[in-house]
This record gives C-alpha cells, sequence and structure tokens, in this order.
C-alpha cells in the first residue's frame, strides 16, 4: 500500500501569536536588531561599508562580532559589496508541537523572527533576503534569493558566511573531508587553531558559555564545513562541500538555503536535548505515520566485523536461512521488535568496498531464503530489517531502491538499513556536496511513500529531516562500536562516549550500536584482522548505560546472541525504551561524564544513563524529577566490585531498592565504567 505524503508546500504549523509585521517600504536604515522571548539573546545586523554582517550578543555579551554575510557566484559578481538595508519585517511565533517519536514528546518553539531586505545599491542592484529567528535556546538565519532579473539560475563557488567568535572559545571537533567521513576521534582545541571542521561544533566560551555551531533543513544545497583563519584569527568560515568541478551549489531563484544555527546554553547540561534545529525544519508530510515505530534489533552484523561471519557467500557467510531463524527466535524470546540481516543480497564477493556497481537490492544469495525467513519472523512476531550497502555506487543504487522498497514491504519490511562506505561518488562528488544531498531527499522521500525506516550509515549528518520525515529514525555519521571491532586507532578511548553526547548527538539520534557484553571480544579474536587491539573501552554496566544516553529510535542490542547467555544485566537491555517522553541531563562535562534521565513515552518508569572517561567518579543524583508522593523501585546496574574498564571490566552489581522524590541516588563509576537505572513505580 503506498502511504500518502502531502503534496502540499510544508506550511508552517505555527501560530502567530502577536504578529506585529511592520514591514516598511524602503527606509534608509542601517541597522536591525532582534532579541530572544526571554530577552537574552540579541542579534544586531549592520551595513558597514557596503558589507552586511550580523553580530550576537547574550546578556549583553559578545558571543559572535561582526561577521559577514554574502555569496560568490560563478560568471557574476559577488552578492557582498555595495549592501543596503531595504526593509524589514517582524514577527513573534509561540506554539507547541508533538513529535510521532524522540527524546521528547512536546517541543515548544518560541522565537522573534526579522526578515531583511537587501539590495546592492549599484547595479546589477540584486537583492536578498536574510531571515532571522531568535530563540532563548539560540539563533537560527537563513537566505533566500527570491526571483530576479539579474539572478536566475546560478552556480555558487562560494557562502561567504562568518562566525566571528568573540573570544578564542574551546572547541571540540572532528576534521573534515577525510576518508572516513564523521568517523573521527573528537579533538579539543582554541578555535583560533582550527583548520576545516566538520559540524556541530561545539565551543566552550571562557566565561563557560557552550556554543553550537551547525545547519537545519539541509535540502537541496551543499553541507557546511566550517574553516579556520590563521593563528590567533577566531572567525571561522562557511565552506561548501563540493561537486567534482568545484562548484558548491546550483539553482535557480527563488531560492533558500539551509538555516545556519548557533545553540547557545549557560552550561553543558543545557545544550540536550537540543531542538532548535527540529523547529527550524518543516512539519511533517507523512499524514499517517502509524507505521513508524521505534524498535529495538538486533541483527547478523557484529560477527562480520569481529570476523566470525562474512558478508560474502562462502562458508562462513552470515545471512544464511538457518542464522537467521536463530536470530528471529532470539529476538522474539527476549520482546526485541527487529532483526537486521547484512550480506544477503547478491553482490558482497571480492572487495565489496568497491562493489559500487555490483549490488543487486532484491536478488538473494542462494544459501538465504528471504520469502522463507520473512514469514518465520511475521510467525514470530519479529520484523526484519533490510540492508542495503551502496559502496557510493549511487546510479545503481536510484536504479534499483524503488523495486528494493516495494520488496520488501510486500514481505512486511518496514526498515532498512543503508550503507554509504567511500569518501566520494563514483563521479567524484563530495560525500555530503549537493549531489548526495539531493540522492538522500530521493531515499528518504521514496522510503515515505513505500512506507519503510531508514537507518542510515556513513550517512550526511543530521540536520532535522526526521521533523518532515519522521521515517528517517537514525543515522552513524560518527565513529560507533564497530571501531571497537576493528581494532583501528586503539578502537574508541573510554571518553569517547561522553563527547559524543555534547557534539553529534546535538544534531539527532545516532545508531551507535551499544551493548557488546563479550567486551574482550574473545569470540572473535584469532579471527580478528587485529586481535591485540580489538576489544571494548568500557565496562558492561557502561554499554547498558549507552541505551539511555545515546538516544536512538532504532537501538541495537549489538553483540551475538550467545554473548546474552545466562547475563542477567540482559534484563536492562529487554527493559528499556526507544521513544522518550521528557530528557533531563542531570550531570556532565564534555569529555569527562554524563548523566542523563528519560521518562518513557506514555509511562511514568525513568531510566537514568551514567557514564565516565578513564576517571572513576561519585556523582550523587536527587531524583527530583520523580512524581511527589509516590513509591518507585530502583533496579540499579552499577559497575560491579574493582571494575575496571581496562583491567576488569565485566563484574556488574545488581541491585533494587525503594526510591521517592526525595532520594538521593550515589552514582559509583568504575574508570571507563557507567551506571544504568530502571526506576519504575511500586505496585
Ligand atoms: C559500515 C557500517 O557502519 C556497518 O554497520 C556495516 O556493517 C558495513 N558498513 C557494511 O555495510
Amino acid at each position: 500500500m503506498p502511504y500518502r505524503i502531502s503534496r502540499r508546500a510544508p506550511r508552517l504549523a505555527i501560530r502567530v501569536a502577536c504578529a506585529t509585521m511592520a514591514a516598511t517600504a524602503a527606509f534608509a536604515q542601517d541597522t536591525v536588531r532582534v532579541v530572544s522571548p526571554d530577552g537574552r539573546n540579541e542579534v544586531k545586523v549592520e551595513v558597514r561599508a557596503g558589507k552586511l554582517a550580523y553580530r550576537v550578543q547574550r546578556d549583553g555579551r559578545a558571543v559572535l562580532l561582526p561577521s559577514l554575510l554574502g555569496f560568490e557566484f560563478r560568471g557574476s559578481g559577488p552578492l557582498r559589496d555595495n549592501l543596503r538595508i531595504v526593509s524589514s519585517a517582524d514577527t513573534t511565533v509561540d506554539d507547541s508541537w508533538t513529535q510521532p517519536w524522540g527524546e521528547l514528546a512536546r517541543v515548544r518553539n518560541n522565537h522573534n523572527e526579522v526578515r531583511i531586505t537587501v539590495a546592492e545599491s549599484v547595479p546589477p542592484s540584486r537583492q536578498f533576503v536574510v531571515v532571522f529567528r531568535v530563540f532563548n535556546d539560540g539563533v537560527g538565519f537563513r537566505y533566500e534569493l527570491p526571483a530576479q532579473p539579474g539572478l536566475g539560475e546560478f552556480e555558487i563557488t562560494g557562502e561567504l558566511t562568518e562566525f566571528a567568535l568573540a573570544d578564542d572559545a574551546r572547541a571540540w571537533w572532528i576534521p573534515s573531508f577525510r576518508q572516513n567521513r564523521y568517523e573521527y576521534l573528537y579533538r579539543s582545541s582554541p578555535v583560533s587553531t582550527l583548520d576545516t571542521v566538520h559540524t556541530p561544533l561545539t565551543l566552550e566560551m571562557r566565561d563557560g558559555l557552550h556554543v553550537v555551531i551547525h545547519e537545519a533543513h539541509l535540502a537541496d544545497y551543499a553541507s557546511m564545513n566550517l574553516v579556520g583563519g590563521p593563528e590567533q584569527n577566531r572567525t571561522l568560515r562557511a565552506f561548501l562541500a563540493p561537486y567534482s568541478d568545484g562548484i558548491k551549489v546550483r539553482g535557480r531563484t527563488p531560492f533558500v538555503t539551509p538555516w545556519r544555527t548557533i545553540q547557545l546554553a549557560d552550561r553543558a547540561t543545557d545544550l540536550a536535548p537540543s531542538v532548535i534545529g527540529l523547529n527550524l525544519n518543516p512539519p511533517s508530510v507523512v499524514e499517517n505515520t502509524t507505521w513508524i515505530k521505534p524498535m529495538k534489533y538486533v541483527g547478523i552484523w557484529w560477527g562480520m566485523h569481529i570476523g566470525t561471519m562474512t558478508w560474502s557467500s562462502g562458508p562462513k557467510h552470515g545471512a544464511t536461512t538457518e542464522n537467521t531463524r536463530r536470530y528471529i527466535d532470539f529476538a522474539a524470546a527476549n520482546g526485541i521488535g527487529g532483526v537486521l540481516v547484512e550480506g544477503w543480497n547478491r553482490g558482497w564477493d571480492g572487495n565489496w568496498m568497491e562493489n559500487a556497481d555490483k549490488f543487486s537490492f532484491t536478488e538473494a544469495y542462494p544459501d538465504f531464503d528471504l520469502k522463507a525467513v520473512t514469514a518465520y519472523a511475521k510467525e514470530k512476531g519479529v520484523q526484519l530489517i533490510g540492508h542495503h550497502e551502496t559502496s557510493m555506487g549511487i546510479q545503481n543504487y536510484e536504479r534499483q531502491m524503488e523495486d528494493a522498497f516495494r520488496l520488501y514491504k510486500s514481505l512486511g519490511i518496514d526498515a532498512v538499513k543503508t550503507g554509504y562506505v567511500g569518501d566520494k561518488t563514483r563521479e567524484g562528488h563530495a560525500h555530503h556536496g549537493q549531489f548526495m544531498v539531493r540522492h538522500w531527499q530521493k531515499v528518504v522521500e521514496a522510503a515515505a511513500r513505500l512506507g519503510i525506516m531508514v537507518n542510515a550509515h556513513e550517512p550526511i549528518k543530521d540536520t532535522g529531516e526526521r521533523r518532515t520525515y519522521p521515517n528517517m529514525m537514525t543515522r552513524e555519521g560518527a565513529r560507533g562500536q564497530e571501531y571497537n571491532a576493528w581494532g583501528g586507532d586503539g578502537g574508541n578511548p573510554p571518553e569517547h562516549e561522553t563527547i559524543l553526547f555534547f557534539t553529534r548527538m546535538l544534531a539527532g539520534p545516532m545508531d551507535f550500536t551499544p551493548g557488546v557484553f563479550d567486551i574482550l571480544i574473545q569470540r572473535g579474536n584469532g579471527t580478528a584482522r587485529r586481535p591485540e587491539e580489538s576489544r571494548v573501552r568500557t565496562t558492561l554496566a557502561k554499554q547498558l548505560a549507552l541505551y539511555v544516553v545515546l538516544y536512538s529510535p532504532l537501538q541495537m542490542a549489538a553483540d551475538l546472541p550467545e554473548s546474552y547467555d545466562k547475563q542477567p544485566a540482559f534484563q536492562f537491555i529487554r527493559d528499556v525504551p526507544v521513544d522518550w517522553e521528557e530528557t533531563r541531563v542531570l550531570d556532565g562535562k564534555i569529555g569527562d561524564h554524563v548523566v542523563v534521565a528519560r521518562r518513557e513515552r506514555n509511562g511514568q518508569s525513568w531510566y537514568v544513563g551514567a557514564i565516565t572517561d578513564e576517571e572513576a567518579r561519585t556523582i550523587q543524583i536527587p531524583l527530583t524529577f520523580l512524581s511527589k508522593g509516590r513509591s518507585y523501585v530502583a533496579e540499579i546496574y552499577a559497575d560491579g566490585p574493582k571494575a575496571h574498564w581496562k583491567t576488569n571490566p565485566l563484574p556488574v552489581t545488581i541491585s533494587r531498592r525503594t526510591v521517592t522524590s526525595a532520594s538521593r541516588i550515589s552514582l559509583m563509576l568504575a574508570p571507563g565504567g557507567g551506571q544504568a537505572i530502571r526506576i519504575r513505580p511500586a505496585r
């Protein structure tokens, strides 16, 4: 059955609470000011010496100094000089909307907007509009290029947007334009030392203010990277991912760019959950979302990464009918909704990373009976999750994609994991340039229309697409658990996830694939490529805590089913939800530790996840978030005696106690450790 996608232009589902549309005809104005509803954040846009710049202040203190706006085009002069402000118009919005799934159910959208029309004061007298929306949690702005005689079809060679930091803030960053896309360990250094980095870029200013530069609603445009200046220069400049010929964006007017976002928070713990990007995306165009269901899943997957199975055909082929039935049985017995099967389709033989044009997305290997396993899954109340690795063969994939989605749908498969291993397309376009952004749009739109949820690996970064397409569930886009299997760069160090929470995760859900219990990968050692390095650098209790800390609506129990055998701690994975009513960050410091509490969607149980880096920590948490006057049972999964990620990662102590909103829990985290707690109403 096809799924209806609303064809009307995505209407802003907002009610103007107090519209002060003060559009003024041509007037000589050189400064426009707009503040957030709470009055703390202020943006000033001004023209000086013919150039347009904006600046941002919070509580009267500078966050961004005057920062330029504009474009460079091929074949015509830059839109940068001899500018004047023609008019401006203000609007105020205060409304709320509900997410079909997420880290929180209700999202408030409260901002003041100003639309500023700018024109060249000399021929060709081109015009553009800059729209600023100022929220209590930050600022978003975008450009609009109206249809006009001097600007029709265009090729952007550079977006001139700047972010001139007011001090040499400390940045947590990953490099751009490297072979492994977004999959690098985060490093931290002063903003003046940055080369080219990805967003979201999290910065801590000297007074403790946290600033996150990112983008929202990346559609028909190229992803924005940020380029630092020479030493001592604290200005970051937008750098768009290019086509193979160096052009950044092709378009024709009327045209709008993605939003550039500057999230602001007094403390790191106020950064999450981050909703500014969601508020800047259009509302859902998927009319019926009842088929979109968050779930936990297991998969024929970890075995390939630790070397006990293969994607390709042969004696170790993982995706056999028999093996898949085993995973289905395991999922059914443990209340897990999905089973991912990788390596089921033809095309994996040889070096699959180079097989871009060889993959079939509809033909199974002979030892995998797709019809029989889907029927078996259905009987057991489980659903398969399909897998499409493209190896960046975009045309090959686009040719087959809709047939493949239809095939899945006809068999009752509602979800697919896609893969884009490679740093460029076969045609040489950047992995996250406009060419690939357009491809993504096609995939997500076709999937929505045909009733398929998407989990993308090697994705383009998340810019809030899930609001418009709630079938865009989760994605990778950072170093996930698989790096521990490979041992590359020594795997993920204990601090990794405490940084992810305040950086990558601010963009949206991540399919990190937690839940490896065989921490030393004993089952894989001897077969893995670098056995001496491949292991997980956490305690087992920390693996449990990651289910609460690293949000994903499709959340994997990544290990082999046999690793969960006779493991009482697996009960936490059975219990933990994948959809939340509310989220509170109770404590945290980037790179050190995080404590998160989340309440299940439509329920009264809370879950707490706490993780630390290589330092042991004791953290007191008051349970004031619980309902007053109610009694709860806390089921606590803590690092056991002498636990240590390096020397003794396995002990987990499971205990229970009765708690109320007046109770405190003392979290004792081992080096590289964590703690997971389920707090359910007492019966
Ligand atoms: C890399 C993905 O991250 C991983 O999950 C997948 O198994 C392989 N590519 C093969 O598609």
